[in-house]
């Protein structure tokens, strides 16, 4: 049907446009059989709460460059890390990221491999669950955050208004998942809101999802998804 046309045109955008990041794995490693490593997945989902793409990026390699795996940041002491989270904010984030590692780490020092394993977790809610596991083990669980949200009320011109839009998005999402290279996927769907279904003035004449854009092509692109009056 069109949702694994759109899928496909999205995943062959991916591999052309997709932002680089110091957890993500490039298309040439990806080609070679890198997998990315699960720790640094989590670590950056966890940061990637509340806090942008850009103010992550370092603290992100200042973490990976002190604690290298999950067992290394168990065994550090609170009080380091805590300091180490300074800036970011939100920091019950960084007490939780403590508890989830020690965990992992007493349990063996491996990250379950499903999004319900991850979803034991202490700290990991159902967002982190699905999206560990899209893009650290590949399993197509649906991963929507806000991005994903605004992409899909635009695909499917979904009126209703957030927040109660939000199982009928959560849906849409589902059929648009693909079997193969679900986590990819699922980033691309990330770039895609970031950089050109953004909120205001999306570039739809850039977008590789226009041909199945229903409120593109109904000219209501940029007011998706609408939101209940206050
Ligand atoms: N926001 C949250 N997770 C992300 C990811 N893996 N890539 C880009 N943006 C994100």
């Amino acid at each position: 049907g069109s949702e694994a046309e759109a899928g496909a045109a999205l995943l062959f955008w991916y591999d052309g446009h997709a932002r680089v990041m110091p957890w993500r794995v490039g298309p040439a490693e990806r080609a070679a059989g890198v997998r990315p490593d699960p720790y640094h997945v989590w670590l950056s989902e966890v940061m990637l709460q509340q806090t942008t793409v850009a103010a992550v990026r370092d603290y992100f390699r200042r973490f990976t460059a002190r604690w290298p795996s999950v067992a290394d940041l168990a065994a550090a002491e609170d009080g380091d890390v805590m300091a180490e989270w300074a800036g970011l904010g939100y920091y019950a984030r960084a007490r939780n990221l403590l508890k989830c590692a020690r965990a992992v780490a007493a349990a063996g020092g491996q990250f379950p491999a499903t999004a319900e394993g991850l979803r034991a977790l202490p700290g990991i809610g159902p967002y982190t669950a699905a999206a560990v596991a899209a893009i650290a083990f590949d399993e197509p669980a649906v991963v929507v955050d806000g991005n994903v949200e605004r992409v899909v009320a635009r695909l499917w011109a979904i009126e209703t208004p957030m927040p109660a839009a939000k199982p009928e998005l959560v849906d849409k999402a589902g059929r648009l998942t693909p079997q193969l290279r679900p986590g990819d996927h699922a980033q691309a769907m990330m770039d895609l809101g970031a950089t050109i279904c953004t909120p205001r003035n999306p570039a739809c004449a850039l977008c590789p999802v226009n041909a199945f854009c229903a409120a593109k092509a109904q000219g209501i692109a940029a007011e998706l998804p609408r939101k209940s009056p206050k």
